[in-house]
């Protein structure tokens, strides 16, 4: 099953958009793997974000992340999924995101765009282990839905 880390960032957690944008994703069908509410400290953003090492907006999005409670969860379906979910999330500037998309009906700048959602299915995999301990996953289970989103 291919799978994203999806982070609610804390602007969705302040703001009361958890059940909102999760929501969205159960709508679509798509299944959790696992779900969990934490802070991120210094270095598991640095980790996280590490491509965007150096950049101009490194700093401010390690201090954005770290400011207050994520929701993180794993998110699988089949191949295809991660693109699917990065659809559902749309452009990294919620002012250029399409309206339908979580950041385009939600947000308004792209230093509080309210979710992280994986960009291929590797980074999915990178991604859900350094968030989730493997015990903490339930990576197949039966749904009664499921025969009914998947043919
Ligand atoms: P994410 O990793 O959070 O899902 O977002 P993304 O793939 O759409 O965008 P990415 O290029 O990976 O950037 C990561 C996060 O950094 C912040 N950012 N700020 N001020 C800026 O120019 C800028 N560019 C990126 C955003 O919070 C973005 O989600
Ligand atoms: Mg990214």
């Amino acid at each position: 099953m291919e799978r994203a880390l999806i982070i609610l960032k804390p602007d969705a957690v302040q703001r009361g958009l958890v059940g909102p944008i999760l929501t969205r994703l159960e709508q679509r069908g798509l299944k959790l793997q696992g779900l969990k509410l934490m802070q991120v400290d210094e270095a598991l953003a640095r980790r996280h974000y590490a491509e965007h090492e150096g950049k101009g907006f490194f700093a401010g999005l390690v201090s954005y992340i770290t400011s207050a409670p994520v929701v993180v969860a794993v998110v699988g379906g089949k191949p295809g999924t991660v693109e699917l979910i990065r659809a559902m999330v749309g452009a990294t500037n919620p002012a250029k995101a399409a309206p339908g998309t979580i950041r385009g009906d939600f947000g308004v700048e792209i230093g509080r765009n309210l979710i992280h959602a994986s960009d291929s299915p590797e980074s999915g995999e990178r991604e859900v282990a350094i968030f989730f301990r493997p015990e903490e996953l339930i990576v197949e289970w039966g749904r009664a839905a499921d025969p009914w989103i998947y043919e």
